[in-house]
């Protein structure tokens, strides 16, 4: 299966002159999502995960698959204001400004195997910030993996300590 062809180009979005990635098509096909989904079980090392960390939001969709098929927990972490409990927080730069994300502190126990999941590793500004995330609760990074990578934009540099995966790169 040619898996290029369930990411959708969008040109202008959401600002002239970016070519924005549209996974639409891929989480609208089955056979597509359960491709993805293998290729990215089968880029893990051997290595028991015990949570898996989604990026909202568009981390969520396969954070949640991921752990359900690794049989782990599932953790997400979300922009500003939008978590419950007791959160910490990192804040990342972007293009223009900057922006933040929260965890909640007990969602990751010291020394649990964590997977962090995001659809797509851009500038790797929002990596940066989750790892942070997650070594501040005691976390041990198993993996870094993206449905896709924009490598010329240099995110893996970012984030060049820990183990990165993405099936998909541009
Ligand atoms: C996009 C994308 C990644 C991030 C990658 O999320 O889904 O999370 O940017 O960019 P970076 O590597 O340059 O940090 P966005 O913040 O647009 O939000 P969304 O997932 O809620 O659409
Ligand atoms: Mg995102």
């Amino acid at each position: 299966m040619s898996i290029e062809k369930y990411i959708r180009d969008i040109q202008d979005f959401p600002k002239p002159g970016i070519v924005f990635k549209d996974i639409t098509p891929l989480l609208a096909n089955p056979e597509a999502s359960k491709v993805f989904l293998e290729l990215l079980i089968n880029g893990l090392p051997d290595v028991k995960i015990d949570k898996v960390v989604g990026v909202e939001s568009r981390g969520f969709f396969f954070a949640t698959l991921l752990a359900y098929k690794l049989d782990a927990g599932f953790v997400p972490v979300r922009k500003p204001k939008k978590l419950p409990y007791t959160t910490i927080s990192a804040t990342y730069d972007l293009e223009y400004g900057q922006d933040t994300l929260e965890i909640h502190t007990d969602a990751i126990q010291k020394g649990d195997k964590v997977l962090i999941h995001d659809d797509v590793l851009a500038t790797g500004g929002t990596a940066k910030a989750v790892c942070e995330l997650v070594e501040k609760l005691g976390g041990e990074i198993v993996q870094c993996n993206f449905l896709m990578e924009l490598t010329f934009l240099n995110g893996r540099e970012k984030i060049k300590q820990y183990d990165i995966f993405s099936p998909l790169k541009y």
